[in-house]
């Protein structure tokens, strides 16, 4: 690198745009930060036509991305296109040229982490990737440095937030999920891509985002929200990853979490990630978890990480990716642990016929599979009854056992809902 660091843009949309205005208004602090300049030298987009709002000269733009890669004025490649592929070819083919990559891509991360790291590793350059998780929450490296030295137990996250929006509506304005959730699917894929980012990083652990146990929201109704509030929980969809001896249980589904909870007044589209550390207690990172300015701040970031290292040859940023790797975490692998396999407290709504011995009933299957209720109670008769039910803490595959028993109860027409209690019992 000479003395201003070059950037090559793959990707001028909303993040990539962000980033050459962040770079060009913020110049003069960006440069006394980083001891250095730092410039847009390239830029890669698939339409050449179209207007955009960015301070670079028209003459920089190309349609081929290998233009950007291989040019031998840029020296940070910073991918901002998304998907895999052309992604992955182009990172792949930076770090053949000796470059070093940013990216934002959590698509990409969550299913080809090992290759990236592996082919990086082999070129010798660095990969960072704080954008990828969060937007413009400080993640990677939080995790990365400043709690290397502690033992990470826990984390949980609303890391979606086009989800944590619609059940702040349900909760605030009592919105049902109507059609504003066709793709729920997708957004819990992209919760568990997520958590299969930040897992490696706390827990040594190879995890891929199929590997992911995920539910999404689609399930949870009005009624769900209004019981969970009389209950004194609020309901959230959470990527949770938990070490639990040589097991790390990473899953991400709908849970009530107590209203106190610092998670519970995470609302809006904002996300946040709580962390609990063997010594360092709890700690919660909150924030804009998407946008272009947000997420632009967290890609420039890691464009100044670079320039800073660039002296010492680099960002050792692949220092800490065992699990990616294939280095020494792997000699004491830790295995994922199935979600038949957790322990948690569920809460249940079961619409009944209001019939006498009803209960008895429910209590028996109950009692069957070693489930053990905390509260239940009624509300509405005759055809219209429901009962609302939190259990203790119980392992999932009895829980799911006692379902079926319970759908075998002429009575009981229906199991409408089970949500995991998280952090319900002191
Ligand atoms: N937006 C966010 O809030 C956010 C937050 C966190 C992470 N991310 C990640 O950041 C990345 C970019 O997101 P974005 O919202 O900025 O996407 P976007 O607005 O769709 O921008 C994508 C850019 O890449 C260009 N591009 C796509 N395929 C190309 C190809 N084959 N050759 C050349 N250029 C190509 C597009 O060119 P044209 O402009 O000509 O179409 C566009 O400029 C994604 O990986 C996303 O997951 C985004």
């Amino acid at each position: 690198m000479g003395d201003v660091v070059r950037v090559g843009l793959l990707g001028c949309g909303n993040v990539g745009a962000a980033v050459a205005r962040m770079l060009h208004e913020h110049g003069e602090e960006i440069a006394r930060r980083a001891g250095t300049a730092i410039e847009v030298t390239r830029v890669a987009v698939r339409d050449l036509e179209k207007p955009r709002d960015v301070p670079v000269p028209p003459g920089l733009f190309t349609d081929d991305p290998y233009d950007v890669v291989r040019d031998r004025d840029v020296d940070v490649v910073v991918e901002v296109m998304g998907g895999i592929e052309p992604a992955r070819s182009l990172i792949l083919e930076a770090f053949r040229q000796g470059k070093p990559v940013v990216t934002a891509n959590k698509e990409l991360l969550a299913t080809l982490s090992r290759e990236l790291f592996e082919s990086a590793a082999a070129g010798r350059v660095d990969l960072l990737y704080e954008a990828a998780v969060g937007g413009g929450i400080p993640l990677i490296r939080p995790l990365r440095e400043h709690l290397a030295g502690d033992r990470i137990l826990r984390f949980m996250g609303i890391v979606n937030g086009t989800t944590n929006y619609i059940l702040t509506r349900m909760t605030e304005d009592g919105w049902s999920l109507g059609q504003a959730l066709a793709d729920a699917q997708r957004l819990g894929y992209a919760a568990a891509a997520k958590a299969a980012i930040l897992a490696p990083i706390a827990f040594d652990l190879r995890v891929a985002a199929g590997d992911v146990y995920r539910e999404g929201i689609l399930s949870i109704s009005p009624d769900d929200i209004r019981f969970a509030k009389q209950l004194g929980y609020v309901v959230k969809l959470l990527a949770i990853a938990e070490g639990i001896g040589d097991e790390v249980s990473v899953r991400v589904h709908p849970a009530m979490i107590p209203a106190g909870h610092p998670l519970a007044s995470v609302r809006e589209s904002f996300n946040a990630v709580y962390i609990e550390g063997q010594r360092v207690g709890p700690l919660m990172l909150y924030g804009r978890g998407a946008g272009g300015d947000p997420t632009a701040t967290s890609v420039v970031g890691d464009v100044i990480e670079l320039a800073r290292s660039r002296p010492g040859g680099g960002a050792n940023s692949l220092i800490g990716h065992a699990a990616h790797t294939g280095g020494p975490s792997e000699l004491t692998p830790r295995r994922l642990r199935p979600i038949e396999e957790m322990q948690a407290q569920y809460y249940m709504l079961m619409r009944v016929a209001d019939r006498p011995g009803v209960l008895a009933a429910i209590a028996l299957v109950f009692a069957e599979h070693m489930v053990s209720i905390k509260s239940v109670w009624q509300e509405g008769h005759a055809e219209e009854a429901q009962i609302v039910l939190v259990t203790h803490q119980a392992q999932e595959r009895d829980l799911r056992a006692c379902l079926q028993g319970l759908r075998m109860i002429d009575t009981v027409k229906s199991v409408s809902s089970v949500i995991r209690v998280v952090d319900g019992e002191p």
